[in-house]
């Protein structure tokens, strides 16, 4: 089985993920002890907070590409997509396929619908990440209900898991992809790894993706 980390902040010098390429570097070694394979690097992109970089990611992911290949992992470049305020929704698909969204924790954006729609007429499959964050959003809603009719993939955080707060939709088997949204911490790979293994189901979901 093909193990992938579907959302990290791993690509250094772009946003407030791992700033240094020697941390780079040594998560690259743990995930690998961990049996991680292929690794998607999701920098924020259109985050009201967080500041991106984005003349770096194309430079920055050629060269953790280069020293993901050389301890054998296999990297892929996208994005998480905030959708916020803006009009025209705009990302860095996963393998031409995936469009890995958050929203503001606060409060459900207007015209949520709307903007996630544009992902699907662009082709693109959206990720719903971190399901288990947002105090507006429950399982059993309207608006989750809509993100499973549209065919967005859902995925928790090891730290939800590890929390607890992704259990009401682990339950309830709405659950497609745990990933571990790794900012820089040496501890993730080895955590996301046994919340992998207590999940053989939900593996087999991502499997499915195709990465
Ligand atoms: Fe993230």
């Amino acid at each position: 089985m093909n193990l992938f980390d579907l959302h990290s902040h791993l690509l250094f010098d772009v946003d407030h993920g791992v700033q240094d390429r020697n941390l780079y570097r040594a998560l690259l070694l743990e995930y690998r002890k961990y049996g991680i394979r292929t690794l998607v690097l999701t920098p924020h992109v259109f985050h009201p907070t967080v500041k991106t970089k984005v003349e770096n990611i194309r430079e920055n992911f050629r060269l953790a590409s280069e020293d993901a290949s050389r301890v054998g992992i296999k990297t892929i470049l996208g994005a998480e997509l905030y959708l916020g305020s803006q009009i025209d929704v705009k990302t860095i698909p996963i393998a031409g396929r995936y469009a890995l969204v958050e929203f503001p924790v606060s409060a459900k954006p207007i015209g949520l619908d709307r903007k996630l729609q544009q992902l699907l007429d662009q082709g693109l499959e959206p990720v719903i990440a971190h399901v288990e964050r947002y105090p507006w959003l429950r399982p059993q809603d309207q608006t989750f209900r809509m993100f499973k009719d549209m065919g967005a993939w859902i995925q928790v955080n090891v730290s939800g898991i590890e929390n607890r707060t992704a259990m009401p939709y682990i339950h309830r088997d709405l659950v497609d992809i745990i990933a571990d949204d790794n900012h820089g911490d040496r501890s993730l790979p080895k955590r996301f790894r046994a919340c992998l293994d207590a999940y053989p189901e939900i593996c087999a979901r991502m499997e499915s993706m195709g990465l």
